[in-house]
């Protein structure tokens, strides 16, 4: 069982995908306008998806389901707010395409095709307004950004795990003792080596 600290990853995935505060009051503002889109947005990322083979198998017979999903992930994405809570959700996700082994980089390949089409829809809601183009530009690919931190974050841990399992597997030792010797070592400084 995982003890992850969603507040910390919320701050995580911010400092790292560079989503301000400035960025998140724009979108709780802004992101509504994007909603009448999205079912769009959603319908052209499952066509790009289908455009490489590697995807079909688990997309087949799910194609609607996943749709559904999406374009509810998608509303949140642009309207947050981008909380624990939101964080704690986007880890779930993160797991669930662990769970069905996608492969890593069909995350990173997801949210670029999603930019690519939330992109154009800025372009032509704010074409009278430059500055806020850029302005909504930037939030949104940071907001995309922050899922996508989260995203991967599930997929380490899940590979650390792993890497426990089959540590605990080989050595022969319990999980209890691997834990109450983490807990005793936490905070214990390295013997400094002589020569
Ligand atoms: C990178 C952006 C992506 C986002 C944000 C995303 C979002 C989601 C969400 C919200 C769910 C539902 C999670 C739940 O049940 O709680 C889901 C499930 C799933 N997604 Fe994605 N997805 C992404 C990329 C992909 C890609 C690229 C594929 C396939 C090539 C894919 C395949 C799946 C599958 C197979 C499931 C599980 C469906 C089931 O439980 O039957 N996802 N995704």
């Amino acid at each position: 069982m995982q003890n992850i600290d969603f507040s910390e990853l919320c701050l995580h995935g911010k400092a790292y995908s560079g989503l301000t505060a400035e960025d998140e009051a724009l979108l709780l503002v802004e992101g509504p306008r994007l909603i009448p889109h999205l079912q769009a947005v959603t319908d052209q990322f499952y066509h790009d998806l289908q455009q490489i083979p590697a995807a079909a198998p688990f997309l087949e017979g799910r194609l609607d389901a996943l749709k559904t999903t999406h374009k509810a992930w998608l509303e949140k994405v642009v309207t947050g707010p981008y909380d624990a809570e939101f964080a704690a959700h986007m880890h779930k996700v993160g797991d669930v395409h662990v769970k069905v082994k996608l492969p890593v980089e069909f995350m990173a390949s997801g949210i670029g095709f999603i930019n690519r089409h939330l992109i154009p829809i800025l372009a032509e809601l704010y074409a009278g307004d430059t500055a806020k183009l850029a302005r909504m530009i930037r939030a949104v690919s940071a907001a995309t950004g922050f899922c996508l931190i989260i995203m991967q974050e599930s997929y380490q841990s899940s590979l650390l795990a792993e890497e426990l399992d089959h540590f605990l597997a080989i050595s022969g030792i319990s999980r209890t003792l691997f834990n109450n010797l983490a807990a005793a070592y936490k905070g214990v400084r390295p013997v400094a080596k002589t020569a």
